[in-house]
């Protein structure tokens, strides 16, 4: 399973990366809103900064909504760097550019999908990724996990080779089921992913083994 990191914060992408266990970055607009990044040129040289600071693929935006917008945008996102991935909306122009990119050889991430037929129409336009929204659907009483049961079932029938990406991961428990599932990819949080590492009898187990030691020094 890749995991990825969900955030545009350059300390947090440092600190995932520092623990050699990162496989990529998503962002999307809002996430480059947040820390403070605006404006094309500013948002254009925070990608390059992302790329140099990870190995694996950093996925990009395009904020047109329309074919040719995107097509432009993309093209441009994917001469920036070579570990950009364009990320294009779950519509009908964007599953068109889809196509588009991937027969060009350049990697996709189909975003904000929200059901199994949307992720079965990624697939089919050769998205190198879809980001189903786990935690989006969690949030209006609807299984996010089902869907990516679902979408793995459907992708495995076919052998479709676009890898499921669990987006909107909110905390640790959605990494293990998605584990569970057989999603490729989750993005999330730092603190979901650092929320694996944790288990009270991990500290009390090290605190004795440490106590122990000591009583012969
Ligand atoms: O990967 C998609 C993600 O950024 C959306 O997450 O928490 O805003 O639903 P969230």
């Amino acid at each position: 399973m890749k995991f990825f990191i969900d955030t545009a914060n350059l300390a947090q992408i440092k600190e995932a990366q520092d623990l050699g266990i990162l496989d990529g970055v998503t962002t999307n607009p809002s996430l480059m809103a947040k820390e403070g990044i605006t404006g094309h040129d500013n948002i254009l040289k925070h990608y390059i900064k992302i790329c140099n600071l990870v190995d694996g693929d950093v996925s990009a935006e395009v904020i047109s909504t329309d074919f040719e917008g995107m097509v432009r945008e993309g093209d441009a996102l994917a001469e920036l760097h070579d570990q950009i991935v364009i990320k294009l909306p779950m519509t009908k122009d964007g599953i068109k550019a889809c196509k588009y990119f991937s027969d060009r050889d350049i990697k996709t991430n189909v975003t904000l999908v929200f059901s199994a037929g949307q992720a079965l129409l990624a697939a089919k336009a050769g998205a190198t990724y879809v980001s189903p929204f786990i935690g989006r659907l969690d949030d209006i009483s609807t299984d996010g996990m089902h869907l990516i049961a679902e979408i793995r079932h459907i992708y495995d029938n076919y052998n479709f080779e676009t890898e499921i990406l669990a987006a909107s991961v909110r905390h640790t428990m959605h990494i293990i089921d998605c584990a569970k599932i057989g999603a490729d990819v989750m993005t999330g949080p730092l603190s979901a992913i650092e929320g694996l590492l944790k288990h009270p009898l991990t500290d009390i187990g090290l605190a004795k083994f440490l106590a122990d030691y000591n009583k012969g020094n």
